[in-house]
């Protein structure tokens, strides 16, 4: 299964994104999280990273499509793949044409899960992330047993320096200006499964699973 989710910052792609790669043992690739993982690592793509991340504007092209590239060409992808947040741009989406025609594979679905913006601030805002596993929460909407504190493993959870109402805001724009193309592009192709993202977690899940079954 090679499968692409799109949409607005805060929307749910990375919820919805570890449920899916479990159902259908696929990588899950999150440009964000690759980000982030260099941020950490205090790596020069780290660092030239951040600089836009915590404007909340898109990182360079050049940038993205390199390193998914280069993931895509890892044995793990062969039989299929999760990306999560790219392509962003038309640039980045003809690019992974490009890189798909290449290697004589197709995607299968785009899904494309949307909300309204009021509905992306709050869960952006609300959002706590686990320091160890990476696994997310919702201050209300799906909060963990114990306050602070991850379910899976006790690790400490935080808050991502991009979820100020600012910074959300600005990402908002941006995708609006940017990444809003792309539903276009990927419907003329046949590709795109529309989803409503304001429904909870487990009914997301299971019209996106029984779409793609
Ligand atoms: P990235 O990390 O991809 O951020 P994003 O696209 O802004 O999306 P988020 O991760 O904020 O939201 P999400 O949709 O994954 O929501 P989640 O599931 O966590 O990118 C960050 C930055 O990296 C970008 O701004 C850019 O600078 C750079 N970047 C990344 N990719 C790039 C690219 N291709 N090109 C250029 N630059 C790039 O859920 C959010 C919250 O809502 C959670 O608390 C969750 O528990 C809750 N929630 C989820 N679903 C529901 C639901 N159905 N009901 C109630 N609550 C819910
Ligand atoms: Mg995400």
């Amino acid at each position: 299964m090679r499968l692409v989710l799109l949409g607005p910052p805060g929307v749910g792609k990375g919820t919805q994104a570890s449920n899916i790669v479990k159902k259908y043992n696929i990588p899950h690739i999150s440009t964000g999280d690759i980000f982030r993982a260099n941020i950490k690592e205090g790596t020069k793509l780290g660092i030239t990273a951040k600089g836009y991340m915590d404007k909340g504007l898109l990182v360079p092209d050049d940038l993205v499509v390199s390193i998914v590239n280069d993931r895509l060409a890892k044995d793990d992808c062969a039989d299929g793949f999760l990306l999560d947040g790219y392509p962003r741009t038309v640039d980045q989406a003809e690019a992974l044409d490009k890189e798909l025609n290449e290697k004589g594979i197709k995607l299968d679905k785009v899904v494309y899960i949307d909300a309204d913006k009021d509905i992306l601030i709050e869960r952006a805002i609300g959002r706590r992330i686990c320091k160890q596993c990476g696994a997310t929460y919702h201050v209300t909407n799906n909060p963990p047993k114990v306050e602070g504190v991850c379910d899976l493993d006790g690790g400490d959870l935080y808050q991502r320096d991009d979820d100020t109402v600012e910074t959300v805001t600005t990402r908002i724009q941006v995708y609006l200006d940017q990444t809003q193309p792309l539903i276009d592009y990927y419907r003329k192709k046949g590709l795109l499964l529309d989803v409503d993202g304001t429904k909870p977690i487990e009914e997301v899940f299971s019209i996106i699973a029984n779409s793609i079954d």
